[in-house]
């Protein structure tokens, strides 16, 4: 049981049981939220709802592009804490690493599904369960590689592209009741982009110009922003969170 004044405010956290979702979860709670968690793993996400603290934390498992879970995972959510004022879609995949010329279009399609259609659905359910009445926030998790060409991940990319223009739309349909915005990571350090960095993270780190990659709670912190009244004022913005990487772009 931690000390922390609740604030009265519930969120819930798509694909939370580790990486940047947790680190939102962490730093929603940190400002006295109550968090409902998702992952496909029934046993990691237990844990992770343990070491969050499970007096003011929830976990549903499901995949994130399962209707029937969607469904279960915001009703268990204002069964639990009777409201859902934030949604953070964050699970995501990236299955594939190739061109995409030669891309097998089934994937495509589930990246699509995980990526994007999920965020809808739950946008739509946390919708109508609660924000259109008495309003929110909603934080889409897009990418860098939503904002820029990337190689040998275009699918994602594309998907990433995606979640920003959904942001767009959700934004222009939800105002004024609910603020819509994203956030673009560049590489944080996480299971997900273990093999981006893994074995040369000096290496890696040293094309950011603040000096090192990113950590979850780096996107805790912006997530935690885009949700909070310093925050009123702007939506349908995407906050680029990239330790400055791309300052770098034109140079050489
Ligand atoms: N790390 C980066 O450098 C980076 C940069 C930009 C954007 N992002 C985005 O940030 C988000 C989180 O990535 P991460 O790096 O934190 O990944 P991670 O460390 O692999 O964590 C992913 C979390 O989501 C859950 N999850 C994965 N697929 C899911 C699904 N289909 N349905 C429900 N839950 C699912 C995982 O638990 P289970 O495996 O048990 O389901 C886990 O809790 C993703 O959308 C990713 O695209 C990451």
């Amino acid at each position: 049981m931690t000390s922390v004044e609740l604030s009265g405010k519930v969120a819930l956290v798509t694909g939370a049981s580790r990486g940047i979702g947790y680190g939102v979860a962490e730093a929603l709670l940190a400002r006295g939220d109550r968090v409902c968690i998702t992952g496909r793993n029934e046993e990691a996400l237990k844990e992770a709802v343990e070491k969050l603290g499970a007096d003011r934390v929830i976990g549903v498992a499901g995949k994130a592009h399962d209707e029937a879970h969607q469904a279960v995972a915001v009703e268990r959510t204002m069964e639990a804490f009777g409201r859902v004022d934030f949604l953070v879609n964050n699970a995501g995949t990236n299955p594939v690493f190739g061109p995409i010329a030669d891309l097998d279009l089934n994937v495509a399609r589930k990246v699509f599904e995980t990526n994007v259609v999920s965020a809808l659905g739950f946008a739509q359910r946390t919708w109508h369960a609660w924000q259109k009445d008495n309003g929110g926030a909603i934080v889409n998790i897009s990418s860098v590689a939503g904002v820029s060409a990337s190689p040998f991940i275009g699918a994602y990319g594309i998907s990433k592209a995606a979640m920003i223009n959904l942001t767009l739309q959700l934004a222009h349909e939800y105002a004024p009741k609910v603020r819509v915005n994203a956030i673009a990571p560049a590489v944080v350090k996480t299971q997900f982009a273990k093999a981006l960095y893994e074995g040369r993270e000096e290496e890696a780190a040293a094309a950011y110009p603040l000096g090192r990659l990113g950590v979850p709670s780096d996107i805790g912190g912006a997530a935690a922003f885009l949700t909070s009244t310093q925050s009123d004022w702007i939506t349908g913005q995407t906050l680029v969170v990239d330790g400055g990487i791309f300052l770098n772009a034109g140079v050489g």
